[in-house]
């Protein structure tokens, strides 16, 4: 069993909060801190997004008078970690989650939300986002801050067990059959996730404790353990997680 020091230099630094609610505080303050220093550093600030319920507290924070004025909305580009192959006005979409609780209340450009285009084919939607990466970011197609959720099987953005795109080193985006869901999803692959400046997987709730222990402790196996394939290239990376979810941590 590795040691915390390890730990560490294996899998970056991590945060434990008391509750989901004090995760979503730091991953907003957060989140617009790295929106001022990108904006500072080079006049924009491209941000990929998970879909689930991890990222709903940030998203409506980020959205509330505390935040007003706070980020640089007009230089801000959204992007997607992953997304369901379903119309952007489903239930299901990431793109309708993140429109509902935070695009349609605060002054971000619609020409800034860079959503998978659902309406195409599995393959074409891949291909086409991943046009959209390399018009929106350059031919290095570095975000500055990915923001990942992590499932209690320990996929993160649609990167599961034992699915095709794990494998994926050269495309920046792929369409990825889930046989567990018996359906395809579009996802952000592992190159472009890990060569963001700044990477903060989104982890609150006890049912991931399992999977949160696992994906630290034990050796890497990221064809079952997908989150373990993150770790920056060269900027930082922050497990932000509850007391909950780090329940089986704290006894290990
Ligand atoms: C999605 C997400 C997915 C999510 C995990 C965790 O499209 O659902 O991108 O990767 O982060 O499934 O989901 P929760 O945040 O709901 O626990």
């Amino acid at each position: 069993m590795r040691g915390w020091a390890s730990l560490h230099e294996m899998r970056g630094n991590i945060l434990i909060v008391e509750n989901a609610e004090s995760g979503a505080q730091e991953a907003a303050e957060r989140f617009a801190c790295a929106a001022v220093k990108a904006v500072a550093r080079h006049g924009r600030f491209a941000v990929a997004v998970p879909g689930g319920s991890s990222p709903k507290g940030m998203f409506e924070l980020l959205a509330s008078r505390s935040f007003d004025g706070l980020i640089p909305w007009s230089a801000t580009h959204i992007f997607f970690t992953d997304e369901r192959i379903v119309p952007p006005d489903h239930e299901d979409s990431n793109y309708k989650l993140a429109n509902d609780l935070l695009f349609s209340r605060v002054p971000i450009p619609e020409v800034n939300i860079h959503r998978f285009r659902t309406e195409l084919s599995p393959d074409d939607a891949a291909a086409d986002y991943e046009r959209t990466l390399h018009e929106g970011l350059g031919d290095d197609m570095s975000l500055d801050l990915v923001i990942l959720g992590m499932g209690a099987d320990a996929h993160t953005a649609s990167l599961f067990p034992g699915s095709q795109a794990l494998n994926e080193q050269t495309k920046a985006a792929a369409a990825n059959y889930v046989k567990k869901l018996d359906t395809y999803r579009l996802t952000l692959t592992i190159p472009i996730l890990n060569s963001a400046g700044e990477i903060i997987i989104l982890i609150f709730g006890a049912d991931k404790a399992e999977a949160l222990l696992v994906a630290l402790k034990d050796e890497s196996d990221i064809n079952q353990h997908p989150v373990q394939a993150i770790h920056t290239t060269h900027g930082r990376l922050l497990w932000l997680v509850d007391k909950e979810a780090a329940s089986r941590l704290c006894n290990s």
